[in-house]
């Protein structure tokens, strides 16, 4: 099978990781050799309650039973993408109130772009350097990295970028800024945290200039950090809320959020300042209640945060310098880029399942499902220390 991925399959660099794939379960992926491979990643934080949840699986094939898709977004109400925005409602602070549902985290980037410059009027985007939100143009546009950028150019014009939790730059948000996106927590960067108050202080100075703060938690939110949503850590609430990932569990999703005075100006003038054919689609709107259901039903939420103890508990190493991050949102900080790229590639000769971050290339990924158990963290820290003691 890896022979037509590699011809058929475009490709995103040189070196895929190449496993070829039989079925997965709870925290294992199992290969067509008949491997276990323990998922230390969730799909990149995005497999919330493990690999094919009964709970997801049984949501889904009701759901496939009674419709799939019937409508494009925004003119049928559907049981299932309406019972979901409501619960995700009952859930959020105020104002947070009204759903945008989309088909990725950076359709949810692009729609959030639009509504704060379609509610403030104004072109003016400010972004965090060392920032991922996605790789459509607009999210794209948002990157600080010129390498990345630069042979894609023209992108989005009136963007500028902000150091993340460098209060002296929060002067540069003015009466001209339409927005200011921020990750809660900066994931591609290395797991960075908020630091003395730093999302409260952006969101007073957004709201002296009358500019919208949106925070962009698709990979934090659903409970991976110990709340539902990792802004709650940081007495922060956004004008406009992004997620997606972990939020159906493993099925392509991505949302907005935001007051119904704010939402409101995308429906009118022009009317459809956004549209999907596929956005709220009913089989994954079921299984993204399911998942969330579950999550405000069972103790997952807070058992991440002694999950991440156990974690830090574990990976004592010289090698491992830093362990950053939230709960279940994990990056070891190795001694060198070499350490941190021989240790995944070394794990995965060992059925451990480990990834790299995007910008940050001495740190090794740990986001396993919210539902691994005690004991295949266990197993799996094992073999991080013994690979850790041979390399
Ligand atoms: C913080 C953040 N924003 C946006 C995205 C883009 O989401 P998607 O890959 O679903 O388009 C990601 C994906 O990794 C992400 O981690």
């Amino acid at each position: 099978m890896n022979k037509d991925f590699i011809k058929y399959q475009a490709q995103t660099s040189p070196y895929p990781l190449g496993m070829e794939v039989s079925h997965a379960s709870g925290s294992y992926i199992y290969d067509t050799d008949g491997n276990a491979h323990l998922d230390f990643v969730a799909g990149v934080s995005a497999c919330t309650l493990g690999h094919c949840h009964p709970n997801v699986v049984s949501a889904i094939k009701e759901q496939v039973e009674k419709y799939m898709h019937v409508m494009v977004y925004g003119e049928y109400a559907q049981s299932p993408a309406t019972t979901y925005t409501k619960l995700l409602a009952a859930n959020l602070p105020e104002p947070l109130e009204v759903t945008y549902l989309v088909n990725s985290g950076t359709e949810a980037i692009e729609g959030a772009l639009k509504l704060a410059r379609r509610y403030t009027g104004r072109s003016e985007i400010i972004a965090a350097k060392s920032a991922y939100h996605g790789n459509t143009m607009g999210s794209l546009s948002l990157m600080d990295f010129e390498e990345r950028k630069s042979v894609f150019r023209p992108l989005l014009p009136d963007i500028y970028h902000i150091e993340f939790n460098n209060e002296e730059d929060l002067e540069k948000i003015t009466h001209k800024t339409a927005c200011v996106i921020l990750e809660t927590i900066q994931g591609g960067a290395g797991f960075i945290l908020p630091k003395n108050g730093y999302l409260k202080k952006v969101m007073d100075r957004c709201k002296e200039m009358g500019a919208l703060l949106i925070l962009d938690e698709i990979q934090p939110g659903f409970g991976r950090t110990g709340k539902l949503f990792a802004f709650e850590h940081f007495d922060c609430i956004p004008d406009i809320l992004v997620i997606g990932k972990g939020m159906a569990s493993g099925l392509p999703v991505g949302a907005f959020t935001s007051s119904i005075e704010i939402m409101h100006t995308l429906s009118e003038n022009p009317k459809m300042g956004h549209i999907t054919t596929f956005g709220g689609n009913p089989v994954i709107a079921a299984s993204s209640l399911a998942t969330l259901n579950m999550l405000l039903n069972s103790s997952l939420i807070e058992d991440t945060l002694k999950k991440e103890s156990l974690f830090k508990k574990l990976l004592k190493h010289p090698k491992i310098k830093e362990i950053r991050g939230r709960g279940l949102m994990l990056a070891l900080i190795m001694d060198t880029p070499e350490t941190a790229n021989q240790l995944v590639l070394q794990a995965k000769e060992k059925h451990l399942i480990l990834f790299w971050l995007l910008f940050e290339n001495r740190a090794v990924r740990i986001s396993p499902p919210l539902t691994i158990t005690k004991k295949e963290i266990q197993e799996g820290c094992e073999i991080i220390l013994a690979l850790l003691n041979s390399l």
